[in-house]
């Protein structure tokens, strides 16, 4: 019996709906303002992203190096975490903003020759770039054989877009998904976790926490809010004293089994074995 195939058309893409972002230019005047770098560059315990911020900061900071290397800050914003670099040549790229040496496509690919550095800093910019693996091959395509890429994402985290927000990543597929790119993955650390993770959610959404209909539960929601924004501050630094073990962790122990954030440090094989290389 013949059995006929009918072909099926492919559906149109649907459009996705999406939270709205402020147009480019704004979005990037907000990333280069004071405020946005310095509480990246020296979180303090008002902040109301401290307990990420500096965990994250913490994470970087063993990655500073005084050595006269080529750095390239790859969805840079203001690029908070310079002066981890002192002595290097510092060069930024994005999809938007201002004094950048290169930009980036939405597709992530950029106009920066091939093999231009030796270290990528990707700080919280996969989770938004809708082609991760355009974006990983291009930084493939710029490191130098050998170099280094340290990259950080969102583990666990509200929607924000900037301007889009497409992705999260749990600590093993985030290692799976830079090997299938290339990379050879040395480690893969988890950032605020276990109860500081829960601690960070809490400071994110305790202004929502309100009763609608029990008036018991208005009058005691609205005293929750109150203590919390009052104590907030000094929970953080309580976190930092008590709290330290669940900072920056490397072991897969389900106690640090919720986590807010990502860091990768990789490197691209020293031989160019598999990669064609883009003039
Ligand atoms: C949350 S900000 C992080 C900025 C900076 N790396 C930091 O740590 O403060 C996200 C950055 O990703 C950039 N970005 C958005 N889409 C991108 C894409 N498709 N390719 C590369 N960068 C992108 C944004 O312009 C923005 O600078």
């Amino acid at each position: 019996m013949k059995i006929e195939t009918v072909p099926i058309p492919a559906a149109p893409p649907l459009p996705v709906p999406r939270i709205p972002a402020p147009p480019n230019d704004q979005l990037s005047q907000i990333l280069q303002s004071n405020s946005y770098v310095r509480e990246r560059y020296l979180p303090e315990p008002s902040d109301g992203l401290y307990l990420h911020l500096s965990d994250l900061r913490l994470a970087l900071e063993q990655f500073r190096t005084d050595e006269e290397i080529v750095v390239l800050d790859f969805g840079c914003g203001g690029s908070p975490y310079r002066d981890l670099f002192p002595n290097s040549t510092y060069l930024r790229a994005d999809v938007a903003g201002e004094d950048l040496d290169y930009g980036i496509q939405d597709d992530g690919r950029s106009d920066a020759p091939s093999e231009c550095c030796d270290l990528i800093l990707s700080t919280q910019v996969l989770e938004h770039v809708s082609d991760v693996w355009g974006y990983l091959n291009e930084c493939m395509r710029l490191l130098k054989p050998g170099g280094r890429m340290i990259c950080s994402t969102h583990g666990t985290f509200d929607d924000h877009p900037c301007p889009d927000d497409w992705n999260r990543w749990t600590a093993a597929g985030f290692r799976r998904d830079l090997q299938r790119a290339g990379f050879v993955v040395n480690d893969v650390l988890k950032l605020t976790t276990g109860p500081r993770a829960i601690l960070f959610l809490l400071d994110l959404h305790y202004p929502n926490f309100r009763g609608t209909t029990l008036n018991a539960f208005k009058v005691g929601a609205k005293i929750f809010r109150s203590c919390y924004g009052k104590w907030k501050t000094a929970l953080h630094s309580i976190a930092d004293r008590h709290l330290s073990q669940y900072r920056v962790v490397s072991e897969p122990d389900a106690k640090h089994a919720i986590y807010i954030c990502v860091l990768a440090e990789c490197r691209k094989p020293a031989t160019n074995r598999f990669f064609a290389v883009r003039a």
